[in-house]
């Protein structure tokens, strides 16, 4: 899949672009503040409706005016996709594909796919476990939407165990209410384990290959999932997590707060058995998490039959020269990247890629 065309309109900095892209490496440069990610953002916004940074859509909208309109044009393998959204500042926002307004989540296009990276993806390593299980969460939602269900199931059960918990803090007696949650949480938790292990075996052994080639040393990654729950047999997931529920029965209702089961769950990385977050370089850790970010670009490429673009924030910076000639060396995806500087790009990929110069929210 690829973007060929862009259109923005008082999207942030920009007032008005309309670029044509190429298939393979398009590098955006120039100085901080200028709108380089701003652009990624962009295409990002389109192909997802929501932004990668903005807390309010409206922060998308150039000062002073009254919308943001953004538009794309996109060659996937089920045919082009033409897709448009206007943002408001007192509504809220269209989106067009072709001439045709589209009301409802389920009419809008699937095919397309996007992977973003980040420097603030870095939190991914010396950030909460939060942050952990949200991506393996969200990656696991992409590849198969109906583990929505089983997310908000676990949630809406979780949530209603925590104020039973409040309520028994006082009312010891109806303590018998609480079986019939553990019954349905730990169902729930039993599914969610069983994918989150299923989808980090696959991106384990990608991620682990990814980072042998960047980094060339004789280093083993792996990523552990760390959990309350004993995942040693995924067919006693259930059991096991409903023992540990009982086992943490009175503590919980003291806490008035339910402290074992997916929701506490944590990854861990490890290269040679230690813990990156604590031992790591700075490189080193941006080379994780690029790698884990071009294993979910094939992960989705597997299931939807269709590759992602790729979109890299200021990837180069911080990697030295050696890394930024792998980083994209066998690249022939479309790929979006930033940079302050086009001394930070190797030479062999200057000479297959496609430049653009921002400057003052213009591009070149
Ligand atoms: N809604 C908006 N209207 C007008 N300008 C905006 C709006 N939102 C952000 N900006 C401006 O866009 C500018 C460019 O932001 P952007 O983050 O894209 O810069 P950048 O080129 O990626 O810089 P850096 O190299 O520092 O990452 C900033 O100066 C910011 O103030
Ligand atoms: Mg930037």
């Amino acid at each position: 899949m690829d973007l060929f065309n862009l259109r923005l309109y008082d999207f942030r900095n920009f007032s008005e672009i309309d670029v044509q892209f190429k298939k393979g490496i398009n590098i955006f440069y120039g100085d901080n503040a200028q709108g380089k990610t701003n652009i990624l953002e962009a295409i990002y916004f389109l192909v997802f409706l929501k932004s990668v940074r903005a807390f309010r859509e409206q922060e998308l909208i150039r000062h002073d005016r009254p919308l943001a309109f953004i538009k794309g044009m996109f060659n996937s393998r089920a045919g082009p996709v033409n897709r448009q959204v206007t943002v408001y500042r007192d509504r809220k926002k269209d989106v067009r594909e072709g001439e045709s307004l589209k009301t409802k989540w389920s009419d809008i296009a699937t095919n397309l796919g996007a992977v973003y990276f980040s420097p603030d993806d870095l939190n991914l390593i010396k950030g909460e476990p939060s942050g952990r299980r949200k991506f393996i969460d969200n990656l696991i939602y992409q590849i198969r939407p109906g583990f929505y269900k089983y997310l908000r199931g676990y949630q809406r059960v979780l949530s209603q165990r925590n104020s039973l918990l409040k309520t028994l803090k006082n009312n010891g007696h109806i303590i018998n209410t609480l079986d019939s949650w553990d019954e349905q949480l730990s169902e729930y938790g039993a599914q969610l384990i069983n994918e989150r292990l299923k989808v980090l075996y696959t991106i384990s052994d990608l991620t682990l290959d990814y980072f042998k080639n960047f980094s060339r040393e004789g280093t083993d990654l792996k990523i552990k999932y760390i959990s309350s729950v004993d995942c040693s047999d995924p067919e006693s997931l259930k059991k096991n997590f409903k023992k540990v529920l009982r086992e943490h029965r009175d503590k919980d209702i003291l806490r008035s707060y339910t402290s074992v089961g997916p929701h506490r769950d944590d990854l861990q990385f490890l290269i040679d058995g230690k813990n990156v977050k604590f031992y790591a370089s700075q490189g080193q850790q941006r080379t994780i998490v690029l790698c884990l970010k071009f294993s979910q670009r094939d992960i989705l490429h597997t299931v939807k039959s269709e590759n992602p673009i790729l979109l890299l924030d200021d990837v180069m910076s911080e990697l030295d020269i050696h890394r930024r000639r792998l980083i994209l060396e066998r690249e022939d995806h479309q790929v979006f990247i930033t940079t302050t500087d086009l001394k930070f790009i190797p030479d062999e990929i200057m000479n297959r890629s496609s430049l653009y110069s921002v400057k003052s929210g213009v591009l070149r």
